[in-house]
C-alpha cells in the first residue's frame, strides 16, 4: 500500500524539484522540467531533462533522477515518492517511459505532478496498471 506523503515531505520534494529544473538542458522544446525523488531510507535525488539535437535521445527529468539515484545507491533502489515540476507551471504527468522506469523501483511509489487542477498525487500503479515485468 502506498504511504501518503506528509506535508513536509511534499514541500521538500516540490521545492527540490523546482531547484533541479534550473539545470534543465532544453534548448529545443524550451520546456524545463525538474524531478526529485525520495527513497524509502530517506535519501533525496534530483534530475532534469536533457535534450539532444537528435530529439529522440532526450532524457526526461524523472529518468535522469532515477538513473542518478541508482548510481549512488548500494543495493536496490526503493522509491517512496517522485515529484515532477516544470518551469511553465502547466499540467505535466510523467510520460509512459518514465512510468515504466518508476514502476521498476517500487509499485507503491507516490508520484506528484501537476494535473489539470494543480498538483495531484497518485501511486504509480494507478498511473501505469499492468507495467511490464519479466517475472
Ligand atoms: N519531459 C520531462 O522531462 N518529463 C515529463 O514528465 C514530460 C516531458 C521533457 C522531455 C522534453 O525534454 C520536454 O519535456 C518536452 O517534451
Amino acid at each position: 500500500m502506498p504511504i501518503a506523503l506528509t506535508d513536509k515531505e511534499r514541500a521538500m520534494l516540490l521545492g527540490t524539484a523546482t531547484q533541479a529544473l534550473e539545470r534543465a538542458y532544453a534548448p529545443y522544446s524550451n520546456f524545463h522540467v525538474g524531478a526529485a525523488l525520495l527513497t524509502h531510507d530517506g535519501h533525496l535525488f534530483t534530475g532534469c531533462n536533457v535534450e539532444n539535437a537528435s530529439y529522440g535521445l532526450t532524457n526526461c527529468a524523472e529518468r535522469s533522477a532515477i538513473f542518478n539515484a541508482v548510481q549512488q545507491t548500494p543495493g536496490k533502489l526503493e522509491l517512496r515518492a517522485v515529484a515532477v515540476v516544470n518551469r511553465n507551471d502547466v499540467p505535466c504527468s510523467p510520460c509512459g517511459a518514465c512510468r515504466q522506469v518508476i514502476a521498476e523501483f517500487g509499485r507503491d511509489t507516490v508520484v506528484i505532478f501537476r494535473g489539470q487542477k494543480g498538483y495531484v498525487e497518485m501511486p504509480i500503479a494507478d498511473l501505469l496498471p499492468e507495467s511490464f515485468r519479466l517475472s
